[in-house]
C-alpha cells in the first residue's frame, strides 16, 4: 500500500507559538495559577500536555471571575468584552492569538468605525467567530455560512449603502467567492478582505490533489476542530472514502481493503507525534479494528 502524506500536514504557524506561549508561561509564572480561556488547540493531548504543567484551561463564564493569575489568549481570539473584565481583573495577560486572526478584529474595527454593514463569513457559534463578531456593531453586521442562509438572503431586502466582508481564517475559498459575487450585482460599494489563511488554504489544496490520487482519505485531528472538519468535507467530495480520526486508534482494518494508495492530511492542531503514529498504524497494519 503506498502513503502519500499531504506536505503542510499538522501544526500551522498560529497553533505552534501558542504552545510556545502556554509552555513559556508555565516555567516562567510558575508561582501564579494560569488558565487558558477555552483549550489552547482542539487537541487532547496538548490539553492534557499543558494541564500537567499547571496550565488549566477554563470556560468564558468562569474566565470573568478570574483575579490575579495569568490569562492565556488561545490562538482563535477572545470575544473583546470579555478581555476587558480578564484586564480589569489584575491578571497578567499572555497574547497567544494568532496575529492572522487578529488583522481581522482590526478590520472589522475599521468597517464599523466607517460605517460599513459587515458580513462575517464562517461558522457560527465558532469561538473564533464570536470574537470577531464582537468586534463589530452588532446591530449592523451579521454571520453566515454560506449563500443560502437566511440572514444573507435578507441582505438583500434591505437598503445597505456599503458592505465590508470578511472570513474566519479557516473558511474553503469557493464558499467566501460565491458569497462575495452574489453581492456584485447589488451595485454598492464593497469591500473585501479576503481573511482566509494561507496555511489553511496551503494545506486544503495539497489535500485535494492528495485525495485525486488516493483510494481512501484520513484526515486526522480533533473532532471539534473547525479546520479538521472543513478538510474532511473538501476531501470528500473528491474521495467519498475519507475517514476523519482523532489518533491511530480509530482506524479500521476494513477501511483499506484493496486499497492501493491511502492519502494522508492533518488539521492545523494536530501534533507530528499523532501523524506518526497514524502513520506507523497503517504501515503496519496495526489496527486496533472495531469487531462488526
Ligand atoms: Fe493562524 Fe492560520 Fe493557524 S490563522 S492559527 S496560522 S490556521
Amino acid at each position: 500500500m503506498e502513503i502519500k502524506l499531504v506536505k503542510s500536514a499538522g501544526f500551522c504557524f498560529g497553533v505552534e507559538r501558542a504552545i510556545d506561549l502556554a509552555v513559556e508561561s508555565s516555567k516562567k509564572y510558575n508561582n501564579k495559577k494560569i488558565f487558558t480561556i477555552g483549550h489552547i488547540i482542539h487537541n487532547n493531548d496538548v490539553v492534557n500536555y499543558l494541564e500537567k504543567r499547571q496550565v488549566e484551561a477554563i470556560t468564558p463564564e468562569e474566565a470573568v471571575n478570574i483575579k490575579d493569575s495569568v490569562v492565556i489568549l488561545r490562538s482563535h481570539g477572545v470575544e473583546k468584552e470579555l478581555l476587558e473584565t480578564v484586564k480589569k481583573n489584575n491578571n497578567i495577560i499572555v497574547d497567544a492569538i494568532c496575529p492572522y486572526v487578529k488583522k481581522i478584529h482590526k478590520y472589522v474595527d475599521k468597517l464599523k468605525n466607517e460605517n460599513y454593514f459587515v458580513i462575517i463569513v464562517g461558522d457560527k457559534g465558532h469561538p473564533e467567530v464570536n470574537a470577531i463578531y464582537s468586534f463589530s456593531d452588532k446591530d449592523n453586521s451579521i454571520i453566515i455560512a454560506d449563500e443560502k442562509d437566511h440572514e444573507f438572503i435578507k441582505i438583500f431586502e434591505k437598503k445597505i449603502k456599503k458592505i465590508g466582508i470578511v472570513a474566519q481564517t479557516t473558511q474553503e475559498f469557493d464558499n467566501f467567492e460565491k458569497i462575495c459575487k452574489r453581492l456584485l450585482p447589488l451595485k454598492i460599494e464593497l469591500r473585501i478582505f479576503n481573511t482566509i489563511c494561507d496555511a489553511t488554504s496551503k494545506r486544503q489544496k495539497e489535500s485535494i490533489e492528495v485525495a485525486k490520487e488516493s483510494d481512501i482519505m484520513i484526515v486526522i485531528g480533533g473532532k471539534h476542530s473547525a479546520n479538521t472538519k472543513r478538510l474532511k468535507e473538501i476531501c470528500e467530495k473528491i474521495q467519498p472514502d475519507t475517514y476523519h480520526i482523532e489518533n491511530e486508534k480509530e482506524l479500521e482494518k476494513k477501511w483499506f481493503d484493496n486499497k492501493k494508495t491511502v492519502g494522508i492530511t492533518a488539521g492545523a492542531s494536530t501534533p507530528s507525534t499523532i501523524i506518526d503514529n497514524v502513520l506507523k498504524a497503517i504501515k503496519n497494519q496495526n489496527f486496533h479494528s472495531k469487531i462488526i
